[in-house]
């Protein structure tokens, strides 16, 4: 088929980029994204300098074609029934009730696609999955899409995303591999090479790998679980550092120069966050168990658990280095790496919630964060927690967040560094100690500080 409009359903992190950079990169295709949430496609329609999505580079992309051949729209329906080819890049958060509860990806917005596809398509659609989706799912989708259209014939592709916030861009511009999974039959063979003609475009062919459906579904779960594994063993290696003199920095880089290991994903942190990691891994779990794996289940959920405890483990270093009358923490950082505006399941949120828990102020810096996004994420826990509104008032009442380091880090007894920003490191640290109270710390919770590790202050993971 040949494919002269794309429309993609879900203007968020994944789609966003990906469709800029095809529209950038496939100028005789038109490209609509389109959302439900009609505040986000107008932002995408707004001032570039504040588009929902924050990645090095995409403002210029965005200037470049949006009006050209990319569209942001809500009006889903059109978008759809004019496509030739429909990417679904919704959200596939782990569920929050019913069977799977904690466990299983939520297909509740997946499916809505594909119901709302059936409804409106009125000839032969390709539609290519590219949220990120428990084995087997093509099979729902095409259930949905057959028995709820209009008699036209649907052609599902897998198509997963494997690019990295912060890097974004230029992971979709370079990407290691592409992945497209199909069908085995002539239409599925045809379906691939429409989605191969378009990667070609800028994607050396000997990176573009085609597979069947539950290869490519399965292999995003476990690229992800994979690298999460490798952070997660790093970090349990870092207890074992602390108890033994031994410095995780060097024993990551005596490591990683095994030509069979790598460099990469090595680093020791705060512990892994981000929207995907723990509900990918979770996922998995939830299929293993699924299908009587129990010890291969078991296997993976010790990923998440180690990030719990690197989490727990940071939480109770602050709390190890505060006298018993000494209240302020600062948090530097929020997001959940650096490069990017998203926070969700940053170690952050979770480090604050324990503090206010031990009756500590937080106080909050992050330079792309904002308040009102910091005070949301603690909302939201607490909510799911069940919290009453009077105790998250009370509970919200001791973190302030400030839009200047130098304010967040006054008159703090515990300086933590959460996120590995860039300005963190080039600060003048020497500055602090007439800003800080007396005697305070340094607890670094990503190493980017150890040019500071003489000070009899400082403490790395
Ligand atoms: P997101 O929450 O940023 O964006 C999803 C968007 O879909 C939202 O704006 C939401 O309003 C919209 N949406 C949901 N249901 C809809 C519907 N029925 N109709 C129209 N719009 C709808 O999510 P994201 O981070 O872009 O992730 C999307 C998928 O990609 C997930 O499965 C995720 O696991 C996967 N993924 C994410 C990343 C990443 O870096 N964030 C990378 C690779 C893969
Ligand atoms: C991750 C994967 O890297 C992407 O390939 C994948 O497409 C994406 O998830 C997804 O499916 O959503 P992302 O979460 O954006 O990308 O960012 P990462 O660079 O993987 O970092 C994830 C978390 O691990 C961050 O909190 C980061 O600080 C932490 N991390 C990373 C470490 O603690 N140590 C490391 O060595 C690397």
């Amino acid at each position: 088929m040949n494919i002269k409009n794309i429309c993609c359903i879900g203007a968020g992190y994944v789609g966003g980029p990906t469709m800029a950079v095809i529209a950038l990169k496939c100028p005789e295709i038109n490209v609509t994204v389109v959302d439900s949430n009609s505040d986000k496609i107008n932002a995408w329609n707004g001032d570039t300098n504040c588009l929902p999505v924050f990645e090095p580079g995409l403002s210029e992309i965005i200037e470049e074609v949006r009006g050209r051949n990319l569209f942001f729209s809500s009006e889903i329906d059109e978008s759809i029934n004019k496509s030739e080819m429909i990417f679904m890049a919704v959200n596939t958060p782990t569920k929050t009730d019913g069977e799977g509860a904690g466990m299983a990806a939520d297909l509740r917005y997946v499916k809505a696609c594909a119901k709302n596809i059936a409804k409106v398509a009125t000839d032969d659609k390709i539609i290519v999955e590219k949220s990120t989706l428990p084995v087997r799912t093509a099979e729902k989708i095409k259930e949905i899409l057959n028995n709820e259209g209009n008699g036209v014939k649907f052609e599902i592709l897998s198509n997963p995303e494997f690019l990295a916030e912060g890097t974004a861009i230029q992971d979709l511009f370079k990407s290691d591999r592409v992945l497209i999974g199909g069908d085995k039959s002539k239409s599925g063979q045809a379906a691939i090479k429409s989605l191969l003609d378009i990667y070609s475009n800028w994607i050396p062919k000997e990176k573009i790998l085609t597979t069947n459906v539950w290869s490519s579904e399965l292999s995003k779960l476990a690229s992800n679980a994979m690298l999460a594994q490798r952070i997660s063993s790093i970090n349990s290696l870092s207890a074992l550092c602390e108890k033994t003199g031994a410095d995780i920095d060097e024993v990551s880089r005596a490591i990683g120069m095994d030509h069979r290991i790598g460099p990469n994903f090595l680093k020791a942190s705060v512990g892994f966050g981000g929207s995907c990691f723990k509900k990918d891994i979770l996922n998995l779990v939830y299929l293993c168990k699924y299908y009587g794996l129990d010890e291969v289940a078991d296997y993976w959920l010790q990923v998440v658990k180690i990030n719990n405890f690197q989490k727990n483990r940071f939480f109770h270093k602050i709390i190890k280095s505060l006298d018993s009358e000494r209240k302020n923490v600062c948090l530097l950082g929020w997001a959940f790496k650096k490069k990017t505006n998203d926070s969700r399941e940053s170690a952050a949120i979770n480090i604050a919630d324990l503090l206010v828990d031990k009756d500590i102020n937080v106080k909050i810096y992050d330079p792309m964060i904002k308040s009102e996004k910091i005070f949301l994420d603690m909302k939201n826990l607490w909510n799911s927690k069940g919290f009453s509104k009077s105790k998250i008032k009370r509970l919200i009442n001791k973190i302030t967040v400030y839009d200047f380091h130098l304010d967040a880090i006054k008159d703090s007894d515990v300086i933590a560094i959460l996120t590995e920003w860039e300005e963190f490191i080039n600060y003048e640290w020497s500055r602090f100690e007439k800003i800080a109270n007396k005697n305070y710390k340094i607890i670094d919770g990503r190493n980017i500080l150890k040019h500071l590790q003489l000070q009899n202050n400082y403490y790395s993971l």
